[in-house]
């Protein structure tokens, strides 16, 4: 696969995984490393709940020698906000920092942040300029393709980004009204990348590795950057490696291996976490990692587990399933190859 250079960090791999919130945590960052995943994003970090000293937003920016390169994502509109957040990010080991102008939560464009400063493209450069200056890192901006069907700007605020030295920019093909569903747009991103000399990252239904090579193809993108599909799916990047090399892909690994990676990521999530956090969290990729498999009684009691010998049993349990292996894997392959998202997300 080829290499991506973002400014002066060179990243052997072109598949990167993208930032989510309430997701992209050390444990999921290393658990996709293991797989192939060569950058990784921390979630959306706000520049006023650094300021205030938040002790969650703190830990979002724990890391470890392994999990490198890493970007960290910041969401913000105020100047001063940003210049103290920045202040205080020099005091943290990562590679790249990448600006948020694509969130469309109501919420965070209320505050005119995230996707509502894609209406205000000279307020964007301005503050890209800023983080260009202050931060020593190269930056990069994550942006949509407008605000709605009706502006449709990426192409000049993509223009503006360059302009204020950005060394890359993310592209997700949707507008900020669409949100997560309806046809990703895959001319305007095209349209982005041939206007610029910065690496073009395209996103949106990177959901599986002809999905990621259909984005690499129809737009002409430097890279293609990874969200739901990675979600109980590390192997989205080493299937996908495999499949633009021109080898077949099998989908998904069998029971066996994706039991062991859920054990391996529930103990990383313990050990980060705390037990009880991190088993709470560690429920929802419990569905996630066996999405198309028959484990319903499985996934209701996963919701329910409190500790760690809990959620272990029931990994176990689903293990045992791998004599039903044939049923197993026709189910998870109808469901994996679907082209579209199997569920709504969001934060
Ligand atoms: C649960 C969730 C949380 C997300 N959080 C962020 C975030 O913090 N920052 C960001 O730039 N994008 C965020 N996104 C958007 C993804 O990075 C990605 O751009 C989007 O999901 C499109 O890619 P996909 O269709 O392959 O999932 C989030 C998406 C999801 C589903």
């Amino acid at each position: 696969m080829a290499m991506l250079s973002i400014g002066h960090v060179i990243v052997p791999s072109s598949l990167v995984l993208a930032p989510m919130a309430g997701i992209s945590d050390l444990p999921f960052r290393l658990i996709n490393r293991s797989f192939g995943c060569e950058l990784a994003f921390t979630e959306m970090i706000s520049a006023s709940s650094l300021v205030h000293g938040s002790k969650n937003t703190l830990k979002m920016l724990s890391a470890t020698n392994d999990d490198k390169p890493l970007g960290v994502q910041i969401l913000g509109a105020d100047p001063e906000g940003i210049k103290v957040a920045l202040d205080i990010l020099s005091g943290y080991a990562f590679d790249l920092i990448d600006f948020n102008a694509a969130c469309p939560v109501k919420k965070v464009v209320s505050r005119g942040e995230g996707a509502a400063l894609l209406r205000e493209p000279l307020k964007l450069q301005r503050l890209l300029e800023l983080m260009v200056k202050k931060s020593g890192k190269p930056v990069t901006v994550k942006i949509r393709s407008g605000w709605d069907e009706t502006q449709v700007n990426a192409a000049e605020v993509a223009l503006r980004a360059q302009d204020a030295g950005v060394s890359g920019l993310f592209i997700h093909g949707r507008t900020r009204m669409q949100g997560y569903s309806g046809e990703v747009d895959y001319r305007i991103i095209g349209e982005v990348k041939n206007s610029l000399g910065i690496p073009v990252i395209a996103g949106g239904d990177a959901l599986t590795p002809y999905l990621v090579s259909r984005l690499f193809q129809e737009t002409g993108c430097d890279g293609v950057s990874v969200a739901r599909g990675a979600l109980g799916n590390p192997w989205i990047f080493s299937e996908t490696a495999k499949y633009l090399e021109g080898g077949t892909v099998s989908f998904r690994p069998d029971l066996f291996d994706i039991t062991q990676t859920m054990k391996k990521h529930l103990v990383l999530n313990a050990v980060f976490h705390g037990e009880k956090t991190g088993v709470v969290l560690f429920r929802k990729f419990f569905t996630w990692y066996t999405r198309g498999i028959p484990v319903k009684g499985l996934k209701v009691s996963a919701f329910r587990a409190g500790t760690l010998n809990e959620m272990m049993q029931l990994i176990d349990e689903a293990q045992a399933l791998q004599a039903a292996g044939d049923l197993c894997l026709v189910s998870r392959k109808e469901s994996l190859s679907s082209s579209h998202p199997p569920e709504r997300f969001g934060p």
